[in-house]
């Protein structure tokens, strides 16, 4: 049985319709590097279903499982649904608020993913209260957080990934205005992965923060913007601890 998990993961790729063909090379050497690759948003420029298809032409049939969450540019052509649906058909599972396991050589990799929202983060952060689109905006935020948690808290895999667009912590928006904190991220999607645990935390969105940080709680955050990482893609290996269980 395998002792650990080779997570690949990239965010923010930005496809348009002239990228056909341009992911290719990268991802045909990612077999030999991960066992799982996971999208954190992002994924198009503007949410067309012409660039989804792009995209989904891209990375189906790349040799391991694909495991996606949307992004605000996903979402920005009111298409997210079928874009949602085309990736299905190509193979690539999207989530958002619920969970997907992977089998990786004799082990369960457990991914809860969702959009997520922003917000802002502990003591400097929106509430629910006043104009409706304010009590709007904060309630998106805390039901894609909510959607999380219970994604999470079901799984009863060997290791298990957390996976937003937006930012679970401020550790890795160093880089970025704190100015435009409250729009890259939310503590509930930090609080929520704290609650139930996770082997780590992946998110994208913020082009200019920083790759590595740590909820409260201690489980390790990388944010996976592809402008952060440099690369086609990044690779996380997760140690498989064996855990005891009480009956
Ligand atoms: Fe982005
Ligand atoms: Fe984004």
């Amino acid at each position: 049985m395998a002792d650990s998990i080779r997570v690949a993961a990239v965010g923010d790729v930005h496809l348009g319709t002239e990228s056909a063909g341009s992911l290719g090379p990268a991802l045909a050497t990612l077999p030999d590097h991960a066992d799982v690759l996971l999208l954190a948003g992002d994924l198009t420029r503007h949410g067309t279903l012409a660039e989804g298809r792009v995209v989904a032409t891209e990375f189906a049939d790349i040799g391991v499982p694909v495991v996606a969450v949307l992004g605000n540019h996903d979402h920005h052509g009111d298409e997210q649904d079928d874009i949602a649906a085309l990736l299905g058909d190509h193979g690539i599972t999207v989530l958002e608020g619920g969970a997907v396991t992977v089998r990786v050589g004799g082990r369960t990799l457990g991914i809860a993913g969702t959009k997520g929202f922003g917000g802002g983060f502990a003591g400097r952060c929106a509430s629910a209260f006043g104009e409706r689109i304010m009590r709007e905006f904060v309630s998106h935020s805390v039901d894609l957080a909510d959607a999380l948690r219970v994604a999470l808290d079901g799984l009863r895999t060997d290791v298990t990934v957390a996976l937003t667009h937006y930012a679970p912590i401020e550790g890795t928006l160093h880089g970025e205005p704190r100015e435009i904190y409250p729009f890259l991220g939310s503590y509930l999607l930090g609080e929520a992965i704290d609650a139930c645990g996770a082997d780590l935390a992946v998110h994208g969105h913020a082009h200019a923060g920083t790759e590595r940080g740590i909820t409260p709680g201690g489980v390790p955050v990388r944010n996976v913007a592809q402008p952060v990482i440099h690369s086609a893609f990044a690779v996380y290996e997760l140690p498989v601890l064996v855990r005891s269980r009480t009956a």
